[in-house]
């Protein structure tokens, strides 16, 4: 008996030590982190990207576009996917006319055998991404009832399932070399549900999710060189997707400053970013709110947040697998006054 009462005793000795180790730890860990925040911006640490891989989806138009120009502009061999030919087309022409490196490729992300596929020919062919940026998704914009289910499929296949085959097949190469980033593009619609959005909002949760447990899954196994980003803005300008929504009390943001501050948060490893950061501050209210003030608010500030235009189309891929014809531009040697790509590898017009 007081043999057993020992043993609990010292048990409980343990367990108050490992807790006080614990608290101890954590709190250099946050003296740390406020310590690089704090840091003159010129002292922050920055990593260089110029010989780097980066993958962008979505790469056609909108913020991919100008993710794009500036991955390239730091020197980094960017390649771009997106099931609009003629955009990725004008993005690497924008590439090379900055003196770039870029490579197009048409893929729907939206069907995994198309993903692999792609990622096989753009191993082989530009060689292994290091930087991955899930960036392409869709909107369908209408009230949960009146959503098609192939939109809400499509919805969730894009902004989130694509994520885990193109995770899947670039991060073993990033393991092997402890060196890489995914960086994941999701929104302030991943933190705060929104009427009309149901299905959009549901996906970027998933993709915020996605990328936490992946962050989680990766300091486990004790991978040090590959890092995971997600960005969570809230409404852009002019990038097309929620160009008509208006919000109340809030400014929509500038694409340029989304586009900024994302290469900012890779080159500095940061693991989340809200856009603009003030409302991090604002965002753990909703826990703590009263849901009828939070809906109040919501309803305020977004009385329609559906985008008043059509659904993203849906692209639909016709060619055999083998008549694919993925590779739209090779530009190693990028010429500064070329701006129209044109021929793949096997001189296939698109
Ligand atoms: N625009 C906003 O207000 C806003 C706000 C927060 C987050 N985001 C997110 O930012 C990202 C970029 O959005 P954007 O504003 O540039 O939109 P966008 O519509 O301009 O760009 C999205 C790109 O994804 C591509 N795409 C769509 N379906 C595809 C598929 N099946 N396969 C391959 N490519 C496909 C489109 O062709 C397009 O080029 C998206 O993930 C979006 O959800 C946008």
């Amino acid at each position: 008996m007081a043999n057993e009462q020992k043993n609990n005793a010292n048990q409980v000795i343990k367990l108050v030590i490992e807790v006080i180790g614990f608290l101890l730890y954590s709190l250099a860990l946050i003296i740390v982190a406020v310590y690089k925040t704090c840091l003159p911006s010129a002292y922050q640490y920055r990593k260089n990207i110029t010989g780097d891989i980066a993958l962008v989806t979505g790469g056609g138009g909108g913020l991919g576009r100008l993710l794009a120009l500036r991955l390239a502009k730091l020197g980094a061999t960017v390649v771009l996917w997106d099931v609009n030919v003629k955009g990725v087309e004008e993005t690497v022409g924008l590439v090379k006319g900055i003196g770039g490196k870029a490579y197009g490729y048409k893929c729907d992300l939206s069907d995994k055998e198309d993903v692999y596929r792609v990622a096989k020919k753009t191993q082989q062919e530009v060689g292994d991404v290091t930087i991955l940026l899930n960036n392409a998704g869709v909107v369908s914009g209408q009230s949960l009832l009146d959503t098609p289910d192939i939109l809400i499929k499509r919805t969730f296949d894009v902004n989130v399932i694509a994520h885990f085959w193109t995770v899947k097949a670039f991060l073993p190469k990033m393991i092997e070399k402890d060196h890489g980033h995914i960086v994941t593009i999701a929104s302030l619609a991943g933190h705060l549900g929104v009427n009309k959005l149901v299905d959009y909002c549901s996906s970027k949760y998933a993709a915020v999710g996605f990328d936490e447990a992946l962050k989680a899954e990766l300091d486990a196994q004790g991978v040090k060189g590959v890092k995971t980003t997600v960005i969570c803005p809230y409404f852009i300008q002019q990038t097309g997707m929620f160009d008509n929504v208006n919000s109340k009390f809030f400014p929509k943001l500038k694409a340029n400053d989304v586009a900024d501050k994302t290469i900012e948060a890779l080159r500095k490893e940061y693991n989340v970013v809200i856009l603009p950061g003030y409302l991090r501050w604002l965002l753990p209210l909703k826990l703590i709110m009263p849901w009828s003030v939070v809906s109040n608010f919501l309803n305020n500030m977004l009385p329609d947040a559906s985008p008043h235009h059509q659904p993203t189309p849906i692209v639909q891929i016709e060619e055999s697998e083998e008549s694919l014809p993925h590779k739209i531009v090779n530009s190693v040697s990028a010429s500064v006054s070329q701006t129209k790509p044109s021929l793949d590898k096997q001189g296939k017009d698109l």
